[in-house]
C-alpha cells in the first residue's frame, strides 16, 4: 500500500518564497481546488492520502516534499535551505515516525527534498541554492548503512534538482538540459522538454502512473509520442508559488 502525505494550501500562500519567478496574485480557492484534484489523482493511483491541516503562518507549507526524504526503512527530516520554511518539518516528522526510523539533517547542513532524485538505490542530490554540501554529506552518512549511495549534482538556473529532471519510467528521465548536465545521470535514457516550456521537467511517477501538469502540452506530446500514458492535472495556481507536482506530496510504500 502507498501513503501520500499532503498538506492543505496555506491561506498565506500569496506570501510564498520566490527565487526565479516574479510574484503574481494567487487565488487561494483555485489553488485549493487544484490541490484537491491532485489528491484525487493520487487516490485513483492507489494512494491513501494523509492530508495535514493547513498552516496559516507557513506560506510554502503545501510543498511537503521539501521536508523529508522517505526511503525503504528510514526517513530523513530535512533542514530546509529557506529559513522561513524550517518550521514546516515537525508536523511531517510526527506522521512519518509512525512508519519509519527517523533521522535529521542538522546545522550547518541544509537540504530540501526537492533536490533529491531517487533512482533505485542511488540518491542524486542537487547542490542548489537550498541544499549545501554539509547537508548532502550528512545525508550520505545517514543512508550509507542502509545501502543507498549519494551522487552530488550541480543544478543552476532553477530552484531544485527536480525542477530540472524527474523520473518518468524505470530508467528514463525527463530533463531540461539548460539547468542540469545529463552526464550526471550516466547510461540513462532521456526525454528532453520542449525548449518553449522550461518548467516542464517535473513529472510525478506513482507506481506505473505518470501525472503531468496540464500547461506544458508540447512536452506532454513528447511523452505520449514515446508511449507514455499521461494523467494530466491543472496545477498552474500552485506553480505561481514556484512549486511543482512532486513538491505537493511525500509518497512511500508501507
Ligand atoms: N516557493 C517554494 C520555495 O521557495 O521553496
Amino acid at each position: 500500500m502507498r501513503i501520500a502525505i499532503t498538506r492543505e494550501v496555506s491561506p498565506s500562500i500569496g506570501q510564498c518564497k520566490l527565487t526565479h519567478l516574479s510574484r503574481q496574485d494567487i487565488d487561494v480557492d483555485l489553488a485549493r481546488d487544484q490541490h484537491a484534484q491532485y489528491e484525487k489523482m493520487l487516490i485513483d493511483l492507489g494512494c491513501k492520502v494523509r492530508r495535514l491541516p493547513e498552516e496559516p503562518n507557513l506560506p510554502d507549507s503545501v510543498f511537503v516534499e521539501d521536508t523529508a526524504i522517505v526511503l525503504d526503512n528510514l526517513a530523513v527530516i530535512t533542514r530546509p535551505g529557506a529559513i522561513l520554511r524550517r518550521n514546516e518539518t515537525q508536523s511531517v516528522a510526527e506522521v512519518l515516525k509512525e512508519y519509519r526510523t527517523m533521522f535529521q539533517i542538522i546545522d550547518p547542513g541544509t537540504l530540501d527534498g526537492g533536490d533529491v532524485l531517487q533512482i533505485g538505490r542511488t540518491l542524486f542530490v542537487g547542490n542548489s541554492i537550498r541544499s549545501n554540501i554539509p547537508g548532502i554529506k550528512q545525508l550520505m552518512e545517514i543512508v550509507a548503512p542502509y545501502g543507498y549511495e549519494v551522487e552530488v549534482v550541480k543544478v543552476e538556473g532553477c530552484l531544485h534538482l527536480k525542477s530540472a529532471v524527474t523520473l518518468v519510467g524505470e530508467e528514463t528521465l525527463l530533463i531540461n538540459r539548460s539547468w542540469v548536465d545529463a552526464n550526471s545521470f550516466e547510461a540513462r535514457e532521456f526525454i528532453d522538454i520542449d525548449p518553449s516550456e522550461p518548467y516542464a521537467a517535473n513529472a510525478l511517477l506513482v507506481g506505473d502512473g505518470l501525472v503531468y501538469p496540464a500547461n506544458f502540452p508540447k512536452t506532454c506530446q513528447r511523452l505520449e509520442d514515446k508511449g507514455y500514458s499521461v494523467r494530466v492535472t491543472d496545477v498552474d495556481e500552485l506553480q505561481k508559488a514556484e512549486g511543482a507536482l512532486t513538491c505537493c506530496s511525500l509518497i512511500f510504500s508501507i
